[in-house]
This record gives C-alpha cells, sequence and structure tokens, in this order.
C-alpha cells in the first residue's frame, strides 16, 4: 500500500518521518524518494533486518537515522529525537525475509528451531513455550492469540507429544501434530490451520499486542497538530485495537480520521504479494 502510504503523508509538510517499523525499509525508500527534502528516523527490534534495512537505504544515507528500538519505547523520548516530525508509520507484524530466510521458525513450511523472537536478545523462544507450558495456558494462548479452532485438543496432543517424545524441537515436529487433529485438505485459498497456531505464537513471543493502545495515544499527544499517523494491521485483534483507540481519540479530538473506514489493498497488489492479503490501513490526523 505505498501509493496510499505516500499520498497520506503528502498532505504533510513531509519534514520528517518516523518508520517505527523499517523491515528492510521497503517503505522508507518510497517515501525518501516521495519526498526529496524529508529525512528518516527507522526503528526496528530485529539487527538483521537494520543492517539490511542500511545497505538497502544506502543512497539516501544522509537522510536517514536508523536504530534498533522497539517503536513502544518511542513515547519515551518526549522530544521525539529531536526532530519535527511530520508523520509516523507502524506496519508490524514480520517481514517476507523474516518469515522465508530468516531462520528464526516463524514458518511452518520449513524445518527450522522453534525460535520465532524478532528480538535475538530476548530471552523466551516458541521452543520454550510448547516444551514447559501446561496444557491450558497452551490453550490459552491459541485461542487468545490466533482464535484457533480446537485449541484445547491440540494443546493436549502437545502436552502428550511432549511425554511420548521429550521435546518439540523444530517446526515440523509442531506441524505434525497440529496434523494430527485438522483435516488434511486444504481448500484452496485458506490457510494451512498451522498458520493461527503459529501467528499465535509469535504474537505470544513478542509480546505483540501489548500495549499498542497506550502508545498510540501518546503519540498523537506529543506529535504537533497536523502529524498523521498510519497503522497497517495484519490481522483483526491487531486491528479491533487500533480502530477503537483511533475511535476515542478522534471523540476526544485528539485525531481526526483521515479515512472513515480502512483501505485494504488492491487485487494486483494481492497478487503479487499474498502475504498482503490481511492488511488494513488506518490513517489519522493530529488536531
Ligand atoms: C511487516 S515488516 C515491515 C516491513 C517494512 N515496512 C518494509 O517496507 O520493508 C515488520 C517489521 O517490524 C518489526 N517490528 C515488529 N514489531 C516491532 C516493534 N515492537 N518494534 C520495532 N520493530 C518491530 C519486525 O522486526 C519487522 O522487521
Amino acid at each position: 500500500m505505498n501509493k496510499e502510504i505516500i499520498e497520506i503523508f503528502s498532505m504533510t509538510d513531509k519534514k520528517c518521518f518516523i518508520d517505527c517499523t523499517l523491515g528492510l525499509g521497503g517503505h522508507s525508500h518510497e517515501i525518501l524518494k516521495a519526498f526529496p527534502n524529508s529525512k528518516i528516523i527507522g526503528l526496528d527490534l530485529d539487527s538483521e533486518s537494520l543492517s539490511i534495512a542500511e545497505k538497502n537505504l544506502g543512497v539516501f544515507s544522509s537522510r536517514i537515522s536508523l536504530m534498533k528500538m522497539n517503536f513502544l519505547s518511542l513515547t519515551e523520548k518526549p522530544d521525539l529525537f529531536g526532530q519535527e516530525i511530520s508523520g509516523v508509520l507502524i506496519d508490524p507484524g514480520i517481514s517476507m525475509f523474516q518469515l522465508q530466510n530468516a531462520e528464526r521458525g516463524f514458518s511452518h513450511n520449513k524445518e527450522e528451531f522453534l525460535d520465532m523472537r524478532k528480538d535475538k536478545a530476548q530471552e523466551t523462544t516458541a521452543f520454550d513455550v510448547i516444551n514447559t507450558f501446561n496444557e491450558s495456558k497452551l490453550a490459552e494462548i491459541f485461542i487468545n492469540y490466533g482464535e484457533v479452532s480446537k485449541a484445547r485438543l491440540l494443546a493436549k496432543k502437545i502436552i502428550e507429544a511432549r511425554l511420548f517424545k521429550k521435546t518439540i524441537q523444530t517446526t515440523l515436529d509442531l506441524k505434525n501434530i497440529i496434523n494430527q487433529i485438522y483435516p488434511p485438505f486444504v481448500p484452496k485459498g485458506k490457510s494451512h490451520p498451522a498458520a493461527k497456531v503459529f501467528m499465535a505464537l509469535r504474537i505470544y513471543i513478542n509480546r505483540e499486542l501489548e500495549g499498542l493502545e497506550i502508545f498510540t495515544a501518546n503519540l498523537a499527544e506529543l506529535l504537533k497538530t497536523g502529524a498523521r499517523i498510519i497503522w497497517l494491521t495484519y490481522h483483526s485483534l491487531e486491528d479491533r485495537i487500533i480502530k477503537k483507540t483511533f475511535r476515542e481519540l478522534a471523540k476526544e479530538k485528539m485525531v481526526s480520521l483521515i479515512k472513515p473506514f480502512p483501505s485494504v489493498p488492491a487485487a494486483a497488489e494481492i497478487a503479487v504479494n499474498s502475504a498482503s492479503r490481511s492488511a488494513k490501513l488506518r490513517a489519522a490526523e493530529v488536531i
């Protein structure tokens, strides 16, 4: 949704943008190209992604500052790095690089250690959760973060597999257990049931749903009038939080909603990048 992001930010003073979830720098690249006098402050939890982004944005090196940081800590910097911020982009979740190449166990389609940490400095891995949490805690994670059907049965099977096999080491060890309880045939256009289970674990491990409301509210408080906030969300749990937060901030006259309904990617974008099919874009302007 690059085009839409550029359109929304084009109605600001275009001085400095914060890309809270830099990834490999795809969106930042487009912003720097579209607004030649602008600067970008790029944040990411993942050091490996930051190094690649630094190379990808090499031609703009004098206009970028990149740092390893959880974007939730951004509002603890009341002067926002001493820059006049025109807009903030938050595009969370994981990148295709992390899913396919980073060997962190995010994908159920290839055998990797069950890690799932975006920040390798963090302690708890998916391996720890799957091999040490009790049945009810596992079921709770699958229900709360993945809306997984048959979550309790899956949790029971994991505990049984632990007794039998001792440890569930890899993504495919876990997928084999998942395959025992869902029909083997996945209808065309539907995701494999493992996708929701892996998403739930990833959200839990990386605490992806924690603190989003307060972060967005604090950001609206810190930013100057006219600055714009763009949120991209990739699943209904996250989207519900952002929709509610933006509506409450609009009621309190802290922001105005740029669009009453979220934008979704065009069919052409989904055809090229199928992972974008669940994306929703919501945007607000600080009053
Ligand atoms: C969907 S990708 C972003 C892709 C990026 N917009 C691009 O165009 O290349 C999400 C990125 O956000 C990072 N991320 C997720 N949660 C984060 C957080 N709380 N703080 C900082 N970075 C985060 C992930 O490590 C990942 O690199």
